[in-house]
């Protein structure tokens, strides 16, 4: 899929970040897209830059009802769906002793559920088209992470989702890909949750670098152009994990993420 022209593609997310630029990428490469999100007023804004490419779906990925009557909407609009980008989610850096069990539910239901729903309810579709579904997880959802402890808990779920379903399904010809990317400029950053579930006024500052929303929606095309089933961004890591894993059982690792959000001390 050099182009994408005459293919389909449902991005779950769109509103913001990561999903609206992947979403604007597909469309730029001719495929129509499908928008979900759940302020319409920002996804019809999404639409209006895509010149007649976009689908305008609102919806919250919580809730199966919507999430069904959207994909719906989009098939007898669109014909079909080649490719999922399962991109909605939200953050959460607290400590998990002072995390309320509200707080986890929500993050463990936007998060993991939000990406359950869209996948159930366009598998049929994707099935038929030999398609591909790329869900949008978290470097916290390859090596559990102190004050990450919720959200890449949701975040590994996703890989096992994912991981599961590749081989339910590998003679259907889809392919499953999960791509993992460290902290990304977006604005998730002005909107992580508490413990409490409330946002941060001044969020804490960043244990490790920031990367751009363009490298992240390279990385997204060339799984869904390669059929790859993992991505991270900084790719390198893969490696270090491997190798962390494979000689010192992680040991290093978690000496370096103790260090870098001040656990030496705690
Ligand atoms: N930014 C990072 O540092 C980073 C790092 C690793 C992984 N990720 C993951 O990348 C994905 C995209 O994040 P982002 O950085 O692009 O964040 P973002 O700019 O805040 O975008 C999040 C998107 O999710 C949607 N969303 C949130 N809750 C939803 C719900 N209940 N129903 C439907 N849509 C919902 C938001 O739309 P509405 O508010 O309009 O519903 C928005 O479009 C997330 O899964 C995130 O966990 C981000």
């Amino acid at each position: 899929m050099s182009s994408f022209s005459g293919k389909v593609v449902l991005v779950t997310g769109a509103s913001s970040g990561i999903g609206k630029a992947t979403a604007l990428e597909f469309a730029r490469l001719g495929a129509t897209v499908g928008l979900m999100a759940r302020r319409g007023e920002e996804l019809e804004k999404v639409a209006a830059e895509m010149g007649g490419k976009g689908i305008v779906l609102p919806a919250d990925v919580t809730d199966e009802v919507a999430v069904n009557s959207r994909v719906s909407e989009l098939v007898s609009q669109a014909g079909g769906i080649d490719v999922l980008i399962a991109a909605a989610g939200i953050s959460l850096r607290a400590p998990f002793e002072t995390t309320t069990i509200e707080t986890i539910r929500r993050v463990m239901d936007v998060n993991f559920m939000g990406c359950v729903l869209p996948t159930k309810a366009v598998l049929p579709y994707i099935k038929a088209r030999k398609g591909c579904m790329i869900a949008i997880s978290s470097l916290s959802g390859r090596k559990g992470t102190p004050e990450y402890t919720i959200y890449g808990s949701s975040k590994f779920a996703i890989q096992a989702l994912y991981d599961g379903l590749r081989i339910e399904h590998m003679r259907d010809g889809v392919n499953f890909g999960v791509f993992c990317p460290g902290f990304v400029d977006t604005p998730l950053r002005e909107s992580v949750l508490k413990g409490d579930g409330k946002v941060y006024e001044n969020p804490p500052k960043l244990p490790f670098r920031l990367w751009s929303v363009d490298l992240c929606v390279n990385k997204i095309l060339r799984m869904v152009r390669g059929r790859l089933k993992s991505s991270l961004l900084p790719g390198i890591i893969h490696y270090l994990l491997t190798a962390d894993d494979f000689v010192f059982r992680g040991w290093i690792s978690d000496m370096v993420l103790r260090y870098k959000f001040g656990y030496w001390r705690k």
